[in-house]
């Protein structure tokens, strides 16, 4: 299902001024902003403005996507079209094609947007004759739920935590333990996780949708396994934590080493931010659709990576955040993701 939620012709002008070269002929720019929901399809619109013109499916007429940043350095290609030809590139390399639904359509088809994809883009067609450039704006709004539930287990092991250390491991990662109501809203979101953690009402449970054997036994239906209530100061277990939506920026940091952990936080703080916390990571994967086949070094000593476009070689099953582990700080052999706070 293509999610087209509302497209807003916003102006529609002879944009002239912006192309000031003094031999081409001024191109038609055309201005639209559409909105879709995270993870949907999305259609960017785009035509063969000039109906004498060649039609689209001609040899000589190219399509080019650009998605176009503040900065024209930073400019992304997203797809190319000469003929039968085509290609894809970075991010939306294989999760972008041109709809093609006439002669005159260059349309893009996105599938599963990520917040990451909002910005704006330009359709250019050339001819040769008469170049136009598209302008389109694209707005991801983000899903319904205002937070993320994940897992926890620390450097030390599993099974290592009374309550009041899982209380401070969950503030460590910009979070809080989970509700009860809050892990069973990520058991009907889909959350299968096998090992039992603390809840914020001094209960140990963990949240099971494919029901198997060492899981709690397979004659169970799906649900909450419930250990009940736990001696907070002697009993030892993981810990589902909760965090909310990102009020800054999560983002990998791009530079051309493999770090230490040391040398991963000084490049982070010399970047004017700070070595991402795990709840950062979920947060902006699980709420952001945010995708990155790279394992990076996070705050608490372990090196992750989250993965919500499954592929080959990157979480080839699930959308997950990928725990690679918690190698020795002085391996030089990951990147990082930091965060930086909005200002
Ligand atoms: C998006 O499009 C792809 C490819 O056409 C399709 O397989 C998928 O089911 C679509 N997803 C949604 C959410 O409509």
């Amino acid at each position: 299902m293509m999610s087209l939620l509302c497209i807003t012709i916003i102006s529609l002008t002879l944009a002239g001024s912006a192309y000031s070269g003094v031999m081409t002929p001024p191109p038609f720019q055309i201005s639209a902003k559409v909105f879709a929901d995270l993870g949907a399809n999305v259609t960017l619109p785009c035509t063969l403005l000039s109906k004498n013109s060649m039609s689209f499916g001609h040899i000589g007429i190219r399509v080019k996507w650009t998605k176009v940043a503040d900065d024209e350095a930073l400019n992304e290609d997203v797809l190319m079209s000469m003929g039968f030809h085509k290609k894809t590139y970075g991010s939306f390399e294989n999760r972008v094609f041109l709809q093609e639904s006439d002669d005159e359509d260059a349309s893009l088809v996105m599938t599963d947007v990520s917040m990451e994809d909002t910005g704006k883009y330009h359709c250019e067609i050339i001819n040769g004759m008469e170049d136009t450039v598209q302008e389109i704006f694209l707005e991801v709004q983000g899903g319904l739920t205002d937070g993320v539930v994940f897992p926890y287990f620390p450097a030390s092991g599993r099974y290592n935590m009374n309550f009041e250390t899982a209380m401070q491991t969950c503030v460590s990662l910009d979070a809080v333990v989970a509700s009860y109501d809050q892990l069973y809203e990520a058991w009907k979101d889909g959350l299968d996780w096998c090992n039992a953690g603390w809840l914020s009402d001094g209960t140990v449970q963990y949240p099971i949708t494919k029901p198997r054997e060492p899981c709690g036994g397979s004659n169970n239906g799906p649900g909450l396994r419930n250990y009940g209530p736990r001696d907070k100061d002697t009993a030892l277990y993981d810990v589902f934590c909760y965090t909310s939506a990102l009020k800054g920026h999560f983002y990998w940091l791009v530079q051309p080493e493999r770090l230490t952990f040391d040398e991963a936080v000084q490049a982070c703080l010399d970047d004017d931010a700070e070595i991402a916390k795990v709840g950062h990571m979920y947060s902006a994967w699980k709420l952001e659709g945010y995708d990155r086949c790279d394992a990076g070094w996070l705050a608490d000593g372990s090196v992750r990576y989250p993965i919500s476009r499954p592929r080959k070689n990157c979480s080839p099953t699930e959308a997950a955040v990928r725990l690679v582990g918690f190698p020795d700080k002085s391996q030089k052999s990951y990147g990082v993701y930091c965060y930086k706070t909005q200002q």
